[in-house]
């Protein structure tokens, strides 16, 4: 066991593997937070530990056990994948250590465990955004089309609900495998079936086969307008996306293109530490959680346990991705969901907000 002085924050994420961009976005988050903030808060100095999981469940239980048992973690942390944040909630309930969710985002994750607190966003919340605004917008038929695991379901629900309690209809729905995706029949039978919209959601990174599916298959010239969650349009990969993406509406928490100081220098910060690359919203979801980890600490005078989870619950405070607080009752983060368009500004892509819905709680737990 580490000397009682140093906080170790055990963060477990994809580093390898089809979803390593999650992981990489989140640890540059994480890491940027402790270069602007100092590494010593509470009277304890934070340490790092990064892990692997290669984007596999069994392996994200396994490293969270030894970091808590053999290394001491205080906290654990990151979790790029629902499938990941699941198998590892019985740790931190066991070994009564918070678990900061900074990207997975399934709704109920949150009540696998006491101990965990999000910082990332539930797929309900970026869904009922976009269920609105097509239902407000002049689409009346829509089809849905989502990775087959927990959380494109609860995006494909979501969207449902809403957009049907709006009048519209959902005409056809599709579930693609997780792993090696090809959307192109399930996009052939989706234009056949002719809806005004298709609402999208696949995890971090893997937009742009989407995109360009969407587009060889010919939807965008079939008029059918892509609504999506921001996950498809993710800042890391929409600039390298071409024209097909220019028009699309997505709703989420985080864009690069968010105006306001904190976002800049956030932005600013995060390119010149990452060879010019842009944070996209699981750096935000990586920014916040160590954000959450320090003001914590300072509540708690450097007290962890079940204390620092109490000591999260309640905060609120300015993200980069715009005011945000975490209810006290679900441990979910409560923030204002916008509404957005693919356009080009300063010559690259970006997804430039128009609308937002202000504060918005996991709506499965706040009786939508
Ligand atoms: C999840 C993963 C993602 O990459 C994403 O963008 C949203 C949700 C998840 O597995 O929970």
């Amino acid at each position: 066991v580490q000397a009682q002085e140093s906080v170790q924050v055990g963060l477990v994420l994809p580093m390898t593997g089809p979803f390593a961009s999650t992981g990489r976005q989140v640890e540059a988050g994480a890491r940027l937070y402790m270069q602007q903030h100092g590494d010593e808060v509470g009277g304890r100095k934070i340490e790092l530990i990064v892990k692997d999981d290669g984007g596999v469940a069994d392996q994200t239980k396994r490293i969270a056990q030894e970091l808590v048992v053999r290394e001491g973690a205080d906290v654990l942390a990151g979790f790029g994948l629902t499938p990941l944040a699941m198998a590892t909630a019985p740790i931190a309930t066991q070994a009564r250590v918070p678990m900061i969710v900074m990207a997975a985002a399934t709704s109920s994750i949150t009540e696998k465990s006491p101990f965990i607190v999000r910082s990332s966003f539930t797929l309900p919340q970026a869904a009922l955004g976009i269920a609105r605004w097509a239902a407000e917008n002049g689409i009346t038929e829509a089809a849905t089309l989502v990775s087959d695991y927990a959380p494109g379901h609860d995006a494909a629900d979501a969207f449902r609900k809403v957009f049907e309690e709006a009048g519209g209809t959902v005409i056809e729905q599709a579930a693609v495998p997780l792993k090696d995706p090809d959307f192109a029949p399930y996009l052939q039978r989706i234009r056949d079936a002719g809806p005004q919209g298709l609402f999208v959601f696949v995890p971090s990174g893997v937009g742009s086969l989407l995109m360009k599916q969407f587009d060889e298959r010919g939807l965008d010239d079939a008029g059918i307008k892509l609504i999506a969650t921001g996950d498809v349009t993710d800042d890391d990969i929409l600039d390298q996306m071409g024209d097909v993406a220019l028009g699309a509406i997505t709703a989420q928490h985080y864009s690069a293109a968010h105006d306001s100081p904190e976002n800049k220098e956030f932005v600013d910060a995060f390119k010149e530490a990452n060879g010019n690359s842009r944070p996209n919203f699981m750096a935000v979801g990586g920014y916040d959680g160590m954000h959450l980890v320090y003001e914590a600490l300072k509540a708690t005078d450097g007290e962890t346990g079940e204390a620092l989870v109490e000591a999260m619950k309640g905060l609120s405070w300015e993200s980069p991705r715009g005011p945000v607080s975490i209810d006290p009752e679900t441990r979910d983060i409560v923030q204002d969901i916008y509404i957005r368009e693919v356009k080009e500004q300063d010559g690259e892509l970006y997804n430039v907000e128009f609308d937002r819905i202000e504060q918005v709680k996991d709506p499965v737990k706040a009786d939508w």
